[in-house]
């Protein structure tokens, strides 16, 4: 039986994708386990725009210089989006909803990875941000946090192997 933490143990970043588009129960699921991580005080600040064409997918990539190339062979991205006003935490209600979404995405033997926006420049006149916020049409209040670019795993990629893992980085009762 899968166990959680072999979800944990196997999910890598993958970059290379089949050409293979997702199967709709499969995005549906990815999206409900999205509608269901913590947020706080329960304010669900979060949006999530699913892009599926590939010439909004091939635009999107090209949100940054260097780190969002492998948007444009995905089949999907779920580009994550949050209101600052409902939440003074956004930032964190964002980034848990994005490690359900990988996490799901494992589960149901696809890869997928994290492709920042925010804090990030296109160039030196555009922040990806604004970039990603013309092409999608999204409100000028909301913040646009990353992507998550999903689809079938065209590379093999190591699981974390316990033995070799930062234990140093664990303090226990004090640091
Ligand atoms: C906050 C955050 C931002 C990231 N941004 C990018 C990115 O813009 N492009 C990219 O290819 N990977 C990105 N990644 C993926 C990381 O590079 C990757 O998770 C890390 O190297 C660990 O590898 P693993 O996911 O295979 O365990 C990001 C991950 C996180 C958590």
């Amino acid at each position: 039986m899968k166990t959680f933490h072999d979800l944990a143990k196997n999910r890598r970043s993958i970059r290379k994708y089949l050409e293979k588009s997702i199967e709709k129960e499969k995005i549906d699921q990815i999206l409900q386990t999205a509608l269901m991580s913590p947020a706080s005080k329960r304010t669900n600040g979060w949006e999530f725009i699913v892009v599926e064409n590939k010439e909004m997918l091939k635009k999107l990539s090209e949100c940054r210089e260097f780190g969002s190339k492998l948007v444009a062979d995905a089949p999907l991205a779920i580009v994550i989006v949050a209101d600052p006003s409902k939440s003074d935490v956004w930032y964190e209600d964002a980034s848990i909803a994005s490690t359900f979404i990988q996490l799901q995405a494992e589960d149901l033997g696809l890869g997928s990875c994290w492709v920042q926006v925010h804090n990030r420049e296109k160039n030196d006149k555009e922040t990806a941000e604004d970039y990603v916020k013309n092409l999608l049409a999204i409100p000028q209040n909301l913040r646009v946090l990353n992507m998550v670019a999903i689809g079938y795993k065209n590379e093999d990629r190591k699981p974390y192997d316990e033995e070799k893992l930062q234990y140093d980085k664990i303090h226990w009762e004090k640091f």
